[in-house]
């Protein structure tokens, strides 16, 4: 049914499409890979030329570590990016969909289900122009048998001998560090329907990861078992953060440490020590997303203890958020008004510019609305991006064409609110930690940036009002008993008084 796949066309040049074709391109260069997107800014970026001075690739729309040396090898090579979406999807052996599937803003499901229409109109697209056979990849997070309405999309509007197969393949990179698991992933996952042609696409699609996965990380399941491991590997994550977070705050009220609590536990086998970090909350594009995901797939189901298991994760992580802004204004005798917070770190991990869903973006409302003074400083966010993250509301429905783009309302009532924040005077974005600590009655970890552990803290002390508070939003980051020796008043998650 399909030859050896020598043509690849990635379908979304975010993210996930952008880094993962990228990587794919490197370790395969026998086979020619294009990745196009709807949004030509985008791929203007993604072709943006190096820097003149570090020939450093600075450019480009997703900062991860490494991706720009690979962008470079690569790029006119084996691998383009382009807006000619019908051209790449003809040329293409192998197609991945790895296109946005936010949660639906209006509509029935709104607020939790997925909003499919990215991969519905990929797959039409795929159907319309299509010449010939061809294995398509479900590369993007989606809800359990979508694989099967791509299917009946594809087998009523394709022209006549064509024949497609449909995988699951759904992808485990964490942002920040994309090329390290890109590289070494732990498993590569891949469903398949049980038919001869279709576990060929999966045997094709295997043969491709082989050019540097061993084989045996790689895991073929059924077509439904792979999209909802996707789903459940999120939750089980963000549900580990909510239950060590809830662990926490006991602490915090005991004397007992949660860095402690974490390693006890973590010597366990069974439990391990990994991703157990106590924060002011998980954020990024996908945990929130795909848990609500779940808690709607199985209200459809009428599943609803099972809706209202994975809901108290959620509820977990908005009351860890909430319960850390409260620990701020408490702290600082119970009124922020008027007192300069400086909020370091905007992005929702470190490693990344990426802002979608920070805890950073619900602490800084939270400040403003009891009337503080912030000063933000994030190494790689842009300032644009924290403006906009200011002052939208993410459950607005978005009117731009591209709602990909961290979900970011281009519209004229977001510029005006943009403006009135400005001159209002109440934020100001500071271009270096220090500065940003300046005259500041506190300092607000939200991000945990290496190079805010190794900040000067004594400087920071002696620009600071006094008394100087330290909140650290993620345990263990800051070393607690040295900043008290210099004469910070510290308040770390998940550390008892
Ligand atoms: P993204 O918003 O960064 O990128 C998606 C891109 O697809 C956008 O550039 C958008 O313009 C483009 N697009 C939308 N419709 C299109 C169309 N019809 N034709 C061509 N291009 C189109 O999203 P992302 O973060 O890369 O996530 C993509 C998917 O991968 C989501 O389902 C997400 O849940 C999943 N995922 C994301 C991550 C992550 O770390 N961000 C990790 C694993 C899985
Ligand atoms: C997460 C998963 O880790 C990936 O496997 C998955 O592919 C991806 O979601 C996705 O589907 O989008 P990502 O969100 O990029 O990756 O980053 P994580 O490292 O998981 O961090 C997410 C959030 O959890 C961050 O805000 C981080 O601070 C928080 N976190 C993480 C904690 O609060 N504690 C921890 O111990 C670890």
């Amino acid at each position: 049914f399909h030859p050896p796949v020598r043509s690849i066309c990635c379908i979304g040049a975010g993210y996930v499409g952008g880094p993962t074709c990228t990587l794919l391109a490197a370790r395969c260069p026998h086979i020619q890979v294009t990745i196009v997107d709807v949004n030509p800014s985008r791929i203007a970026a993604w072709n943006s030329p190096p820097d003149p001075l570090t020939g450093e690739l600075t450019g480009l729309p997703v900062f991860e570590p490494g991706l720009g040396e690979v962008v470079k090898a690569c790029r006119g090579r084996n691998l383009w990016f382009s807006t000619e979406i019908d051209e790449a999807i003809r040329a293409a052996d192998l197609i991945f969909v790895s296109v946005n599937t936010p949660t639906k803003k209006s509509g029935i499901g709104a607020g939790y289900a997925a909003d499919l229409h990215y991969v519905e109109s990929s797959t039409r697209r795929i159907a319309s122009v299509a010449t010939s056979s061809k294995i398509i990849v479900e590369k993007s997070t989606v809800p359990c048998r979508t694989a099967s309405s791509m299917r009946t999309i594809l087998e009523a509007n394709s022209r006549p001998g064509i024949h497609f197969d449909i995988l699951s393949n759904p992808e485990f990179l964490a942002e920040g560090t994309a090329m390290r698991d890109l590289q070494n992933p732990d498993r590569v996952l891949i469903g398949c329907l049980d038919t001869p042609s279709g576990r060929e696409a999966a045997d094709r699609l295997g043969e491709v990861y082989e050019n540097w996965v061993a084989p045996e990380r790689i895991y073929t399941t059924g077509l439904w078992s792979s999209e909802l491991s996707k789903l459940a590997a999120n939750a089980l994550l963000a549900q580990r953060i909510s239950s060590i977070n809830s662990l926490a705050a006991i602490c915090e009220s005991t004397g007992a440490n949660i860095g402690e609590v974490a390693h006890a536990c973590g010597l366990d086998k069974r439990i391990g020590p990994n991703f157990l970090r106590a924060t002011c909350g998980f954020g990024g594009s996908c945990f929130s997303k795909d848990l609500l995901n779940l808690v709607y797939l199985s209200e459809s189901l009428g599943l609803h203890p099972v809706a209202e298991y994975w809901r108290g994760v959620l509820a977990m992580n908005d009351w860890s958020k909430a319960r850390f802004a409260q620990k701020v204004v408490s702290t600082m005798f119970n009124t922020i008004t008027s007192k300069r917070v400086a909020v370091l770190g905007f992005a929702f991990k470190k490693d990344t510019g990426d802002t979608r869903e920070s805890p950073a973006i619900t602490l800084c409302r939270t400040f403003l609305e009891d009337n503080a003074l912030l000063s933000i400083y994030d190494p790689k966010v842009p300032h644009e991006q924290i403006w906009r993250d200011l002052v939208n509301d993410p459950s607005r429905p978005s009117p731009s064409p591209y709602p990909g783009s961290g979900g970011v309302l281009l519209d004229s009532s977001l510029d005006a609110s943009i403006a009135s924040l400005k001159s209002s005077s109440r934020v100001t974005l500071a271009s270096s930690a220090l500065e940003a600590c300046r005259d500041a009655e506190a300092v607000v970890i939200t991000t945990p940036w290496d190079q805010f552990r190794t900040l000067d803290w004594q400087a920071v002390f002696s620009q600071m009002q006094k008394p100087a508070f330290v909140f650290d939003g993620h345990s263990g980051f800051l070393d607690v008993a040295r900043l008290e020796k210099i004469g910070f008043k510290v308040q770390a998650v998940g550390r008892g008084p």
